[in-house]
């Protein structure tokens, strides 16, 4: 009887997803992206500000919701806004990244212009340019179900929007000028929480209430370990997909990810006029350091007592390749998507094709370069979207870039792999470096099926979990280690396959698909070009003038 409930409801909501399509009820956001001096950790430095706010506002807007936000550029550099996580659907030319948009000048404005379809849940954006997110410049995005989509837990008491990460004194001109001259990033000079220093953050609880928490990693290169002194975490959502529930003490959390946990507060005489510390730690990390944010009880002492969680051990890889892939997909509900969770069989699909993307650093470089696939990425004069719009020659030349590891001499290209509209692709992600690569690839979400030690082989995937692996669009790949992931390839579009972590994409990890229809008359009656137009306010630049 329940599943016909559900099911009663599921059908009800596609029709309300429908209905709200046509209607495209709208958010509209106008974001003013300046500088300004701050004081954070005890030193001043530049940062980049949306609306005099560090981090910006949280974007809110509900699954079905076309969204507005009109940039305006008071920065002295050029700038773009990418929405980490939304998947834009068919829309790429939104999606603010360098290959795919020509840049907001400064003094200028541009305003994107998308749809949210299909995806709920908690996200974020950042700037993609010239090394700027290392200012600030990012923020939450929120994307609520509509109402008649039931969501797999009670509507919580109130909801937070937590962003961690690492924090660097260097003004991020400077830092970009040392990773140009060949240099490594530095050691963080600290972990933030909301943009805020240790204990300067606080989120006030009510006894008794349940809160959702909607953490991000935004940080360049630390992945960070996020508990609560004395409360339990329940994990029920990861980059979208609503996760089977599991009560967790911490959570490891990599650059670029989002997660959103339950927490119930205290409701016994003393816990509950406490505060307890919120912690934010290095790990896998040569120093260890720790972001610290306070819960408050009403009329709790400022400083809290007791003893607090340990962190765990912070080489041990094992416990977080455990925990990673005991984060699986609820099958038994539906989100705001066409196939509900667990009514599309993503492991009974055949796959088209295997790519294999191994990171590496350029050895053969003077200066400090990575690789995918023995290729550095550079950009060219005009974004890769416009190119191939204008069909412009010598910019992006197909099959340049190997899809399997090769071993020619690492060289400079700008990668770009052609994908079939609607194939169903396996990828493996192999690292053989000392330090964890974290990948994210825009447009789209996708099954993390296997996750190991060593090289991958053909004989790896009889054990992929084909059933409930969880989808997301950032995994994480551990040093000597591979993740293979499935992806289904429904989002036409010139889409950034990134490492989040920021020197490394900045010095050439990156690379992007081409995903179109071939052409071909397709017997499932499938549209072969189904990608939105070229915006009208669309930006020139490079040889597109
Ligand atoms: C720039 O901002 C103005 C004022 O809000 C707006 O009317 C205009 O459409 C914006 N331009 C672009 C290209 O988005
Ligand atoms: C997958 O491939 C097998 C073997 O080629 C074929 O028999 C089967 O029908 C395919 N399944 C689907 C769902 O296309």
């Amino acid at each position: 009887m329940r599943y016909v409930v559900v099911g009663v409801l599921l059908l009800i909501s596609l029709v309300v997803l429908e209905l709200s399509n046509a209607m495209a009820p709208s958010v509209s956001y106008e974001w003013v992206v300046s500088y300004s001096e701050r004081s954070i950790l005890g030193a001043n430095k530049q940062v980049i500000l949306i609306n005099d706010m560090f981090p910006g506002p949280i974007l809110k807007a509900t699954a079905g919701d076309v969204v507005n936000v009109n940039i305006v550029n008071h920065l002295t550099e050029p700038f773009l806004m990418t929405w980490n996580g939304l998947q834009m659907r068919k829309n790429s030319w939104q999606d603010g990244v360098r290959g795919t948009n020509c840049p907001i000048l400064p003094g200028t404005n541009w305003t994107y212009r998308f749809q949210i379809k299909d995806q709920i849940g908690s996200y974020f954006y950042f700037p993609t340019l010239l090394f700027q997110k290392a200012a600030g410049g990012y923020g939450s995005i929120r994307v609520y179900s509509p109402e008649l989509v039931p969501v797999p837990f009670p509507r919580p008491d109130g909801e937070f929007d937590i962003l961690i990460g690492d924090w660097f004194y260097t003004d991020y001109r400077g830092m970009r000028a040392s990773l140009d001259n060949g240099l490594s990033l530095a050691t963080p000079d600290g972990i933030l929480f909301n943009g805020h220093g240790p204990e300067e953050a606080f989120f006030a609880f009510q006894p008794g209430k349940t809160y959702r928490l909607r953490i991000s990693n935004v940080g360049l290169k630390t992945s960070l370990n996020f508990r609560i002194q004395d409360h339990d975490m329940l994990l029920v959502e990861t980059e979208g997909s609503y996760v089977q529930k599991r009560t967790l003490s911490n959570l490891d959390i990599h650059v670029g990810q989002s997660y959103s946990v339950l927490v119930t507060a205290k409701t016994d005489p003393i816990g509950s006029h406490r505060s307890y510390y919120i912690f934010a730690s290095t790990r896998f990390s040569n120093s260890y350091m720790t972001g610290l944010a306070l819960i408050r009880y009403p009329n709790s002492p400022v400083d809290p007592v007791g003893p607090v969680p340990a962190a765990p051990e912070s080489w041990d890889y094992a416990s977080s390749v455990r925990q990673t892939l005991s984060i699986r997909e609820d099958l038994a509900v539906g989100a705001a998507r066409p196939n509900p969770q667990g009514s599309y069989h993503y492991g009974r699909v055949n796959v088209s094709r295997t790519i294999i993307l191994q990171n590496d650093v350029m050895s053969s470089s003077n200066r400090l370069r990575y690789t995918v696939n023995g290729v550095s990425f550079v950009f060219p004069e005009t974004p890769l979207k416009l190119a191939d719009h204008f069909q412009l020659k010598n910019t992006i030349v197909p099959n340049m870039f190997p899809t399997y590891p090769s071993n020619k001499t690492p060289r400079f290209g700008t990668s770009v792999v052609d994908i079939r509209y609607r194939d169903f692709v396996h990828i493996v992600f192999e690292n053989p470096l000392d330090e964890s690569q974290s990948w994210h690839i825009d447009g789209y979400n996708f099954w993390v099926v296997g996750m190991g030690f060593g090289g991958w082989s053909e004989s790896k995937r009889a054990g992929y979990n084909l059933v409930d692996a969880v989808s997301r669009s950032t995994i994480q790949v551990f040093p000597y280690s591979w993740v293979a992931i499935l992806i289904a390839m429904d989002n036409q579009g010139m889409w950034n396959v990134r490492s989040q972590k920021a020197e490394q994409w900045y010095l050439g990890e990156e690379l992007y698909f081409r995903v179109k229809g071939d052409g071909q008359e397709d017997p499932r009656n499938i549209p072969t070009r189904d990608e939105s137009p070229i915006p009208e306010n669309f930006l020139r630049c490079g040889r597109v003038l």
